[in-house]
């Protein structure tokens, strides 16, 4: 396979990364204690590392998918150079299935697909400039959508981010979190509070790992304590990505995302959800009709690396849950924020 090493131009440190035909995970499930990229030559592991939590985001997991049609593809047109197509069809629903929530892994397979159905011969060279090409344009867009968000933020401001929306998400730079960059550089933010993200503690591991290598202010606080910020502080605004934006507005985003929209509500601090086009699923008329993840009840079960006696207990862990769009103050994308959003306003930029 080649080597496109030099592509595509990326940030200080990336989740997703392509080199001579091995797609290579930053294990995310070690950081910040270890920083270890794992390799892939095989569709069918990478489906696995994204099920296993290696990488995730909802962007950077659909540029993971479209790497892994390219390893399919190439594995699949090298046995079999008259049936690669069909060959590939069960690994790429493998593929899907990995995480239900995140419309960015269908979309991208999709792309994958209407461009794989085009070519006639070898297939690599063309899938691999299109899965760079997402990859980069992932990119441009976060780059673009901090630019608009930023725009929001008044100086001297105090935000809340939930989860990981950052770089570690997404091909490089962050939704929420290249908002919180880019009015950072701007001289707008004082300070960034940081939830932790129970039970994958997202927000600790990771989004206060990226910040404090920002040399942005950062602090960590429980999901639990998140009223209580909001009441003792003067906190403007919490920033927050999404995993599927639905053509009403809704959005589905990281357990724990409502009930902090719930508060800010209460408390007046305003509501910005970012996210790419990507995310947008303009199929769906309602964020009920989201399919969420659960996840497995061992995750919740482990405290400080023991399990505890609650193998008796029915265990809850739906890993996402659904924001109405009424809540929502901006929808920031990198073709334009949507102010209040609804149906009508997400047909008139996603129609
Ligand atoms: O379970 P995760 O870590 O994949 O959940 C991630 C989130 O909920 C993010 O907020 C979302 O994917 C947007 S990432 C730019």
């Amino acid at each position: 396979m080649k080597n496109k090493e030099s592509e595509p131009q990326i940030e200080t440190f990336t989740a997703v990364k392509w080199n001579a035909g091995v797609l290579k995970l930053l294990d995310q499930r070690k950081l910040p204690n270890e920083v270890v990229y794992l390799d892939y030559s095989s569709a069918l592991d990478v489906a696995n590392a994204i099920k296993e939590m290696v990488v995730r985001g909802a962007p950077a997991i659909g540029i993971t998918a479209a790497y892994a049609v390219v390893l399919a593809a190439n594995s699949a047109y090298q046995n079999s150079p008259d049936n690669w197509r069909e060959d590939i069809e069960e690994i790429l629903r493998v593929l899907v299935a990995a995480r239900p929530t995140a419309i960015n892994l269908k979309w991208a397979i999709s792309k994958m697909r209407k461009q794989f159905n085009m070519i006639d011969g070898d297939p690599e060279t063309q899938l691999l400039d299109l899965a760079i090409k997402i990859h980069n344009d992932d990119i441009a867009a976060n780059h673009e959508m901090g630019r608009l968000g930023a725009e929001l933020i008044d100086p001297d401001s105090e935000v809340i981010t939930h989860c990981n929306a950052g770089a570690l998400a997404t091909g490089g730079y962050g939704t929420a979190l290249g908002v919180i960059r880019t009015a950072y550089q701007k001289g707008l933010l004082k300070k960034v509070y940081a939830s932790e993200t129970r039970p994958w503690l997202q927000g600790a591991r990771l989004t206060s790992w990226e910040l404090k290598q920002d040399n942005i202010p950062v602090s960590l606080l429980i999901d639990s304590a998140v009223s209580n910020l909001m009441q003792t502080k003067k906190i403007s605004w919490l920033i927050v990505g999404s995993d599927r934006i639905t053509a009403n507005g809704d959005i589905a985003n990281k357990i724990g995302t409502y009930s902090h929209v719930v508060s800010a509500k209460y408390h007046n601090v305003k509501v910005m959800v970012v996210a790419p086009s990507s995310t947008i699923d303009m199929k769906i008329n309602s964020g009920k009709k989201i399919p969420i993840e659960n996840r497995p009840a061992e995750e919740v079960m482990y405290f400080q690396e023991t399990q505890s006696s609650l193998n008796q207990t029915e265990i809850l862990n739906p890993a996402f849950d659904i924001t109405p769009a009424s809540l929502i103050d901006y929808i920031v994308t990198e073709k334009g924020i949507i102010h209040e959003p609804n149906a009508k306003k997400m047909h008139a930029i996603f129609g």
